[in-house]
């Protein structure tokens, strides 16, 4: 009985582990999200994509992670960049587009190195063409 026990405690820890990483996450998201993005985003001010229309925010989210992060934190057209709160960090940014998007129908996850690389990226590109639209 006893052995049948040992090894799956390295699988329980890592998922101890592995729950407790993704709740951070998605509280840093939240309360990004409430502090700089619900008051447009929660009722849908100017036409923003309201939190929870999954119809609103399906095209959105297929645009793919990066871009979507990256041309919001740019912004467009009635969306400011970095949702008005100039101090606002990629990641913070990044985070609370997860919990956007994770309310909305999608399942993405806080972004990893590679994929903050590749918003940062992104993020030039679209700088360096604002005049484009989308
Ligand atoms: C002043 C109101 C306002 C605030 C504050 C705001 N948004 Fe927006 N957001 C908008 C509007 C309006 C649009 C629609 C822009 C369009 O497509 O014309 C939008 C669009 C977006 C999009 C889609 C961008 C795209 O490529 O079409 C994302 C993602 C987004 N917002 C995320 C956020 C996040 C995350 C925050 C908070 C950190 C935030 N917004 C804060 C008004 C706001």
């Amino acid at each position: 009985m006893k052995l049948s026990f040992s090894p799956s405690l390295p699988l329980l820890t890592f998922a101890i582990a592995l729950g407790f990483s993704s709740v951070a996450v998605a509280n840093s998201g939240e309360a990004t999200y409430k502090q700089v993005c619900a008051s447009c985003h929660g009722s849908g001010v100017l036409k923003s994509p309201k939190l929870g229309n999954k119809a609103q925010w399906a095209p959105l989210i297929a645009e793919g992670q990066v871009t979507l992060t990256a041309h919001g934190y740019v912004g467009v057209r009635k969306m400011p960049a970095k949702g008005g709160k100039p101090d606002l960090s990629i990641e913070d940014f990044a985070d609370s587009v997860v919990y956007l998007v994770n309310q909305s129908g999608g399942n993405w996850k806080s972004p990893d190195a590679k994929m903050l690389l590749a918003i940062n990226k992104e993020v030039e590109a679209r700088k360096a063409g604002l005049n484009k639209s989308k």
